[in-house]
């Protein structure tokens, strides 16, 4: 069992960069927890002051309720799984994955036993033998993992580790990963803090995401709120492909938003909510994902007063989404909408499926609700 708890964690570098700013965060077990934002927001700081690699500034990290900050890697529940070129090369997955019990003066009977149960269960007692330059990428990210359950860690930490894969893999390698994850979890009880810039890797891997910026962190949560209620611009457009639609425009008291020509009926709830908050009438920045926006004629008739013709910019072919690029008043904007015959120039109604939409302060860039 270990429950990991970061309390107001700070880290200010010799040369005075604070590249993390009072972090709090408490990881249970069996959690996969993905550290995600853009490069340099402080996430592998992070990780390293988790793992003992860093100096923590100021604040608490607990194990299991017990402070941690001084103590070192090695006395940790902890152990950062690094990319498989820090495998042994010389040595077979078998004494790879032994090796630190080895060097504790472990007994090779002991060994034996607990090597074969961790080869086991990351299906690796065919390869024993082998080298890791015999090895595919996934099946040495596996043998790297196994040394740190060998330790008996409870904690995993993964930085980018898939990052140098290509494509392909990568996407079989997220699934390989979750899959380990889960096993070792549910045998072991151990968690895993996974850090990544690809918001893709984070909503479709994680059981809870943080999102971080500048060394903060802007939001804690399950992929499906952090995409469905983010709770501010940087949040809602850093995630999801392509990003939220923004556009700047009012909504007045009859209850529409307007924006230069466009006018859409804005629900009652949200009107109630903008009206509560003292937002009517006053600049807002409204914002809705390409895929809430809808082409379908049936759909554009029944909803007069959320629909409008669009000009298409630019079509851009995936398969069979296509997206269409359009303007909100000057204002670039995006439609995802099944494929169709559809080309510059083209004018086309849309739908906007208004219960879908979110309204920002355009100076704090916070939700308003
Ligand atoms: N050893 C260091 N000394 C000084 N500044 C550092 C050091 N390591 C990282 N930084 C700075 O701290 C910030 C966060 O870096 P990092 O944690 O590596 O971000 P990420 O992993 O999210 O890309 C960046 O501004 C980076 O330049
Ligand atoms: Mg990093």
């Amino acid at each position: 069992m270990a429950v990991l708890e970061l309390s107001k964690i700070n880290k200010i570098y010799p040369n005075g960069v604070q590249a993390v700013h009072d972090f709090n965060l408490k990881i249970n077990d069996r959690e996969f927890i993905v550290l995600v934002g853009p490069s340099g927001c402080g996430k592998s700081t992070t990780l390293r002051m988790i793992a003992g690699l860093e100096e923590i500034t100021a604040g608490d990290f607990l194990i299991d309720g017990v402070r941690v900050n001084d103590k070192a890697p090695k006395e940790r529940d902890v152990a950062m799984v690094f990319q498989s070129y820090a495998l042994y090369p010389h040595m077979t997955v078998y004494d790879n994955l032994g090796y630190g019990l080895k060097l504790r003066g472990m007994e090779p009977e002991e060994i034996e036993e607990k090597v074969k149960e961790v080869a086991d269960i990351l299906e690796l007692t065919p390869y024993l033998h082998r080298k890791p330059k015999s090895l595919s990428g996934g099946q040495r990210q596996r043998v790297a993992l196994g040394r740190a359950i060998v330790r008996e860690a409870k904690v995993f930490l993964l930085d980018e580790p898939l990052s140098n894969l290509d494509a392909k893999l990568r996407v079989q390698m997220r699934t390989e990963l979750i899959k380990i994850h889960e096993k070792i979890a549910e045998k072991f009880n151990t968690s895993t803090i996974y850090v990544t810039h690809d918001q893709i890797e984070a909503m479709t891997m994680g059981d809870k995401i943080v999102v971080m910026r500048d060394g903060y962190i802007q939001q804690v949560a399950s992929p499906k709120e952090i995409y469905n209620e983010p709770v501010n611009m940087f949040v809602a457009g850093f995630m999801g492909t392509p990003p939220m639609n923004f556009a700047k425009g009012i909504v007045k008291s009859d209850g529409y938003f307007y924006a230069g020509d466009t006018k859409l009926e804005v629900p009652l709830a949200k009107v109630n909510v903008l009206k509560e908050k003292g937002y009517i009438d006053q600049e807002v920045v409204f914002g809705i994902r390409p895929e809430d926006i809808h082409n379908d004629p049936v759909v554009c008739e029944t909803y007069p007063s959320t629909s409008m013709e669009i000009r298409v910019d630019l079509v851009e072919l995936l398969g069979s989404e296509t997206n269409i690029y359009f303007a909100i008043n000057n204002q670039n904007a995006v439609a995802s909408i099944p494929t169709k015959a559809v080309k510059r120039g083209d004018f086309l109604k849309v739908a906007f499926d208004m219960n879908q939409c979110h309204f920002f302060d355009p100076k704090t860039e916070l939700v308003i609700k």
